[in-house]
């Protein structure tokens, strides 16, 4: 069972890792609107690069018992800020997810209204932003590069608190 949880900056040696994480094929289908080349590495390393360097995004590696586990981040989408996560499939089914963006979103991000995008079949990530106190505004849909079709997504948003 797992203990201890912490968020902490990104550091270089984590990007290998989220490198394998999030090659995951399984995963990939999972979050359905992926990069198109989760296999190139070089891509992913100019990417996160970018990441790294744009103010408006923020990120946080998440770390369980010590390990690695993941990321969570927020971004700005048409100036509204935006949360994501990716964990390794390891990592998957022991609360890490719910946890981390509990800790993101009370410790790093405080901004309100805050919102979130997950395909309609995403039920893992759905339950996480439900758990998490998002609740369902709207809905969209656009090509996913995991699935090579269109899919559906729901938008979902944290109010401030009344
Ligand atoms: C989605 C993801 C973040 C979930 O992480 P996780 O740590 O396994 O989630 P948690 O353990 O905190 O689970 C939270 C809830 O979701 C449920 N859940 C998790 N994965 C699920 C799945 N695949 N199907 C159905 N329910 C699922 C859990 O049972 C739990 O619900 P409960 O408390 O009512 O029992 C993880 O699977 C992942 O990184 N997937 C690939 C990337 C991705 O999809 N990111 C989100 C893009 S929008």
């Amino acid at each position: 069972m797992l203990n201890q949880l912490l968020l902490r900056p990104v550091a270089a040696d984590d990007l290998p890792i989220f490198f394998e994480q999030q090659a995951d094929p399984d995963a990939n289908y999972m979050a359905a609107f992926t990069v198109k080349d989760p296999g190139d590495r070089a891509a992913f390393m100019a990417r996160w690069q970018r990441v790294l360097a744009d103010p408006t995004v923020i990120i946080r590696t998440v770390v369980a018992d010590g390990a690695v586990a993941g990321s969570v981040l927020s971004y700005e989408e048409d100036g509204r800020p935006e949360v994501s996560y990716w964990l390794g499939r390891a990592f998957w089914g022991q609360g890490i997810a719910t946890r981390a963006l509990a800790a993101f979103l009370a410790d790093v991000n405080r901004t309100r209204p805050i919102y979130a995008r997950a395909a309609k079949d995403n039920a893992g990530s759905l339950r996480v932003l439900e758990k998490c106190g998002f609740a369902v505004v709207g809905e969209d849909k656009g090509f996913a590069n995991a699935r090579g079709v269109e899919v559906e997504e729901f938008v979902l948003a944290l109010a401030a608190e009344p």
